[in-house]
């Protein structure tokens, strides 16, 4: 079995990337990281040299449940780094890691189309195997006619990335951002202009949480705060929304980003159509050392499914997301079962069902597991108030115990009285 994958002529020798983040921060890290196990870092973005990046502090904060980091905002912005520094570090990389794939990562306003071929031939000199353009970053630099600003037009999108096609001796990536009503035009628009591949996404526009005692925002610059980019586990859904429909408005390479944290988050968005999976971060979180595990995971999935090879793992899964009009077409009278051996009758179901449903499940009793103990609780279908939409099957806190057949009926089934017709009166 091999973890190897090819990615825009190179070959990787597993599909896990460092996103361009605090962890390419430096080439020293991004070589720390190589020594690992990553196959694949794009540095952290540059921009022109004339344009001076100041932080703010603080400018990183975490949304946890139960102790764990669900979400991340920041509001830092591109390197801090001399471009010189950067391009000697690159040099360097290269010459010591030739079979790591190095991406530059490059950044410039989106009306000055002169400093991103610069920008293109500086990171050709130095080496890199492919450059990401860098049309995401949802904070900071909009305000200076750079990053999510210019994937949010798609003529914009356009220029760059043509400017930086005609430019370039290397593959091209164009990392859009998420924040559109749609993603399927300026990844249509990446493509006209000559991209290579798309990155997607970026990080998502938000606001981590307000200290209710303190009433100031989590992320707060002295009471203040600005709408940051929002990562981690919680934007998966939406990256795996972008994958999909930019494969299907390109048909290109995808490098999938967002909300990765373990092996199986990288498998759901190869099956949905990616090529490559990049971290930032889990990596900020745990360390460049979850390489090992995500490898492990991912070969003990391939060795479970009698897959040889990550081509193999790789799905057109993106074809299958499609219209409302066409699901109903697809949908079957779905009712719900409930295995009354392993039902706890925590009733969690059927408060679910009467206060946001459709009153379908009731408590009933049922002999003890033990005989001697008399009755125990198990929830009980109503069937015929049951519209099959899953809720109880989403809340039931017991593995398996409750699931959906096709009861066969006729479909869309009448709605039972109590509901159609019980007017509020
Ligand atoms: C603190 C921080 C800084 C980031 N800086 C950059 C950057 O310089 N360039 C860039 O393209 N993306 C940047 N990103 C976005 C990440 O590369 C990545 O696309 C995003 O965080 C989603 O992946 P994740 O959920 O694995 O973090 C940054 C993200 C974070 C959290």
């Amino acid at each position: 079995m091999s973890l190897k994958t090819e990615f825009l002529g190179f070959e990787l020798e597993n599909p896990w990337c460092l996103a361009s983040a605090p962890p390419t921060a430096t080439g020293k890290l991004m070589s720390d990281a190589f020594e690992v196990g990553w196959g694949a870092a794009i540095m952290k973005t540059v921009g022109p040299v004339e344009e001076p990046i100041i932080n703010v502090a603080p400018r990183i904060h975490t949304y946890k449940k139960w102790n764990r980091e669900i979400a991340m905002q920041n509001i830092e912005l591109i390197t801090d780094r001399k471009l010189s520094v950067w391009l000697e570090e690159l040099k360097v990389l290269k010459k010591r890691y030739p079979k790591k794939m190095v991406i530059g990562s490059i950044m410039a306003p989106g009306h000055e189309m002169d400093a991103w071929a610069r920008l293109i031939e500086e990171m050709n000199r130095v080496g890199c195997d492919a450059i990401e353009l860098n049309l995401g970053c949802p904070h900071g630099m909009p305000e200076r006619d750079m990053g999510a600003i210019c994937s949010q037009d798609p003529e914009i999108v356009y220029n760059i990335v043509s400017t930086c096609k005609g430019a370039s001796k290397v593959p091209i990536l164009t990392k859009l951002t998420p924040n559109v009503t749609n993603i399927k035009v300026m990844a249509a628009a990446a493509k006209r202009g000559g991209t290579d591949a798309i990155t997607v996404i970026n990080t998502v526009n938000g606001i981590i949480g307000v200290d209710v005692y303190s009433r100031k925002p989590h992320l707060s610059v002295n009471g203040y705060t600005a709408v940051g980019g929002i990562s981690g586990n919680a934007v998966k859904p939406i990256g795996l929304k972008c994958v999909a429909e930019c494969k299907q408005a390109t048909e290109l390479p995808i490098s999938a980003t967002g909300g990765i944290t373990t092996w199986s988050d990288g498998v759901e968005y190869l099956i949905m159509g990616a090529s490559q999976l990049q971290l930032c971060t889990e990596v900020m979180i745990r360390g460049f050392k979850i390489i090992s595990g995500l490898n492990q995971g991912i070969e003990k999935y391939m060795t479970e499914m009698g897959y040889t090879s990550i081509d193999e793992v790789k799905g057109t899964l993106y074809k299958n997301i499609t219209s409302f009009d066409y699901l109903l077409k697809q949908s079957h009278s779905e009712k719900v079962r409930v295995n009354e051996e392993t039902c706890t009758g925590c009733n969690i179901c059927v408060v679910a069902c009467r206060d946001a449903g459709y009153d379908a499940l009731k408590l009933k009793g049922v002999p003890a597991h033990d005989r001697t103990k008399g009755t125990r609780n198990v929830a009980d279908v109503i069937v015929d108030h049951c519209t099959g939409c899953n809720l109880c099957v989403a809340v039931c806190p017991v593995p398996e115990c409750m699931s959906l057949y096709d009861s066969h009926e006729q479909f869309p089934y009448d709605l039972h009285t109590s509901y159609a017709q019980n007017t509020l009166t």
